[in-house]
């Protein structure tokens, strides 16, 4: 990896000098190096921890066998298809959304089929019945030429199923039980789960999400890189980038492991008030990104109870932003709200193409200092005078600059995030890679639905929504 397809991470504008955030809001040397020796260890536990088998994500950038199983399932698919649609929702579609954003043209879709690098891509973590309805009315004519990529790691999840049983159910009264199996390749555990079950009764194609890589960590497994992979992207460049951040985040290091660092610098300032983590990526293509990062940060990191179990109700509020957009809807929030937020900058050094702003308003003030310049040149000055105004009123602002978005940086971002908030739970003393929360919620839906086995919840929440109905305005 060479500098011009590196990740870097700025923090100079968290600390506490006169020239950055000043003493107040921003850190100390003294205080990030008073964290270097807790870091170190705790990087050292992670690595133990992988050659024991922990942290299974860590190896997928290495892992062959799965990188072939996506690039057979692709081979057998690649042509033959001018959608493919993913149902998945949560780890099992954000990473999937995040890569196409990133690494394709934004007005992919809308290419005629031979400018695209492959299938028209559809991901759909919803259930919303309009949106899905609207779907499968514009794929109608098209269903012989569509195919479906059911994503889910437990099998189970009912957004995800119940957009299968649709699809399975319109294929079939079309097509009859082998246009089913032609269409449909379905990304599941590789041993248990009902998506498993279906697998082997209706034969179906599948790629497995290998045991212990949690739905929000599962990006660079076959949950991301198939439809990544069918649309174009290089995974194997992907994968390259991840395995380049790989030498730098294991590094013990405090200053000189990116991943340590950020953690260490959210961790510091969470514990001085600034719980509300702001992703601000200054490129569309990264916009999607910074919505991946606020699943893995949120579910990671918001636990009730600590490792050693007492009730801790930890955890940071990770908010995606999109400058400049949101210049126009959120810094005045930002700048005189309350000082409770790390605002984290995504820049591009070099995007990849440019539009020249003409002149032509020589004698019109407010317009002629744009002639002659460029949206990229704009957008990057409005990110800089951004960060310089969060200064001002003391805000921290952390830039992490992006040489320029490729598949190498791009692998070496999610890479970079993944070990920083494996490293965050540490610090927070909390389990990352569980969601205990998430299970109430998926429980009551099922009594609501009518599963069997949760007879007794439908009964209480019966009784609530009862309740609820007497109060109403
Ligand atoms: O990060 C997670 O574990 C979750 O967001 C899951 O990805 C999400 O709930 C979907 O689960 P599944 O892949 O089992 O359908």
């Amino acid at each position: 990896m060479t500098s011009d397809d590196a990740v870097r991470v700025y923090y100079q504008n968290v600390m506490a000098g006169a020239d950055a955030v000043g003493a107040e809001h921003g850190l100390t040397d003294e205080q990030l190096d008073g964290l270097a020796g807790r870091i170190g260890k705790i990087v050292k536990q992670i690595e133990e921890g992988r050659a024991r088998g922990e942290r299974r994500y860590r190896e997928l950038p290495y892992d062959e066998s799965l990188i072939q199983a996506v690039e057979a399932a692709c081979a057998v698919r690649r042509g033959k298809y001018d959608n493919l649609v993913v149902l998945g929702i949560g780890g099992s579609a954000l990473g999937n959304i995040a890569l196409h954003t990133a690494l394709n043209s934004p007005m992919y879709n809308l290419l005629p089929n031979a400018q695209r690098r492959g299938p028209r891509l559809f991901v759909m973590d919803n259930v919303d019945p309009v949106q899905f309805g609207a779907l499968l009315d514009l794929l109608d004519d098209e269903l012989d030429r569509t195919c479906f990529n059911v994503v889910s790691q437990s099998g189970e999840t009912a957004e995800t199923v119940s957009q299968f049983i649709i699809v399975r159910d319109r294929l079939r009264r079309r097509m009859g039980a082998c246009g089913v199996r032609d269409r449909i390749l379905v990304t599941t555990n590789p041993q248990a789960g009902a998506m498993r079950q279906i697998v082997k009764e209706e034969g179906y194609d599948s790629l497995p999400v290998p045991d212990g890589v949690g739905g929000r960590f599962s990006v660079l497994s076959p949950v991301g890189l198939f439809s990544a992979a069918m649309c174009g992207v290089d995974v194997r460049r992907l994968l390259a980038g991840a395995a380049a951040m790989d030498l730098r985040v294991r590094n013990p290091q405090l200053r000189q492991n990116p991943a340590a660092l950020l953690a260490a610098v959210h961790h510091l300032l969470t514990q001085r008030g600034k719980s509300l983590h702001v992703m601000m990526p200054y490129s569309y293509q990264l916009k999607d990104l910074a919505d991946w990062y606020r699943q893995l940060w949120a579910e990671s990191l918001g636990k009730r109870k600590s490792l050693d179990q007492r009730e801790v109700f930890a955890g940071a509020t990770p908010i995606r932003a999109l400058g400049a957009t949101d210049q126009h809807s959120q810094i005045q929030l930002y700048r005189e709200g309350p000082n409770d937020k790390v605002i984290t900058m995504l820049a591009v050094e070099q995007f990849e193409r440019d539009v020249p702003i003409p002149s032509g308003f020589d004698d019109v003030d407010a317009l002629s200092y744009l002639g002659d310049k460029s949206l990229g040149r704009l957008l990057d000055a409005e990110r800089q005078a951004t960060e310089q105004a969060l200064l001002v009123s003391q805000r921290p602002v952390l830039t992490v600059v992006f040489a320029r978005v490729c598949e190498e940086t791009v692998g070496q971002f999610i890479y970079l995030y993944e070990c920083a908030t494996s490293i965050m739970g540490l610090l927070m003393n909390v389990n990352a890679y569980d969601q205990p929360a998430v299970e109430l919620g998926k429980q009551y839906t099922f009594a609501l639905m009518g599963r069997a086995g949760y007879e007794q919840q439908a009964r209480e929440l019966q009784a609530k929504t009862q309740t609820k109905r007497a109060c109403q305005v």
